[in-house]
């Protein structure tokens, strides 16, 4: 069954899955909660002002909401740099329900909004490189299938976008096989953040061997999570302790 739009209270659209129980961002505000956890956090903004190319790597394509946001800062800072951005996703939406998604008060350049349909109208089971934009140096590498399925020879991200469901409903995507994997795409500096504060969920990112650490959560939610292969890219945030969290983690703990 296609998942129902809703909207969330920031005015942006998200959409309840009834496979999983539950909705793809937090009611409170998806595009808010996206921006704050992906790109503020994450050091992504501040990393635009000096780099001369980009890498992401999202787990969880969705509603495509954090590729519109990323195309919309581009465009917004006049930033024609050289984008791949790889996302992976098992139950794309359906033309119809993507017509039917709306972040566009989100959005410096509303008109963004309307590449959705045309995203996820013909997909291919596999990779899809998609080059949205005329004037942008973007690709979107999607991959229709499961991470178990991913490969993707070039990539090393600099930053991961780890967006999948939670981990009760979503557990697959949240061991330490997935991270290790995640660790395959990476290179010494790459930042992962994610909406996840669980103890589980980091306990299998300490037992994939990433530093970890705990930043303030969106929208008044506690906490959030920030990881890195690299201790110097978590400075100024609050550490776990990862040798214990692995340890707990891998006695089965949580
Ligand atoms: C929380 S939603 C993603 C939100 C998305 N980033 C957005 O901005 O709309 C999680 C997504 O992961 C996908 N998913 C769940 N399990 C998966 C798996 N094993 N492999 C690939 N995708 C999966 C779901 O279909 C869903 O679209």
């Amino acid at each position: 069954m296609s998942p129902k739009v809703h909207q969330t209270k920031d005015g942006s659209s998200t959409l309840y899955s009834e496979k999983f129980e539950q909705y793809y961002h937090n009611p409170n505000g998806a595009a808010s909660e996206s921006v704050y956890v992906f790109f503020e956090q994450s050091g992504l903004i501040s990393f635009l002002e000096t780099t001369d190319t980009l890498t992401v790597l999202e787990v969880g394509f969705g509603t495509g909401l954090n590729f519109l946001l990323l195309l919309d800062i581009l465009k917004k800072h006049n930033l024609h740099i050289p984008v791949r951005f790889y996302s992976i996703e098992a139950f794309p939406i359906t033309v119809e329900t993507a017509r039917s998604i709306d972040f566009k008060e989100h959005l410096s350049d509303p008109g963004l909004n309307e590449l959705l349909p045309s995203i996820f109208s013909d997909l291919n089971p596999g990779m899809n490189i998609i080059k949205p934009m005329k004037d942008l140096d973007v690709e979107l590498h999607l991959f229709f299938g499961t991470f178990d399925g991913f490969r993707a020879q070039e990539c090393s991200a600099d930053f991961i976008f780890h967006d999948a469901f939670s981990p009760e409903v979503n557990e697959e995507l949240w061991d330490d096989k997935t991270f290790k994997k995640l660790s395959t795409y990476s290179h010494s500096e790459t930042v992962l953040t994610t909406y996840c504060a669980a103890s589980k969920a980091r306990g299998a990112m300490c037992a994939a061997d990433w530093y970890v650490a705990k930043a303030r959560g969106a929208l008044g939610k506690r906490e959030m999570t920030i990881a890195s292969l690299s201790e110097e890219k978590l400075s100024g945030f609050k550490r776990v302790n990862e040798k214990r969290l692995a340890e707990r983690y891998n006695k089965g703990d949580f």
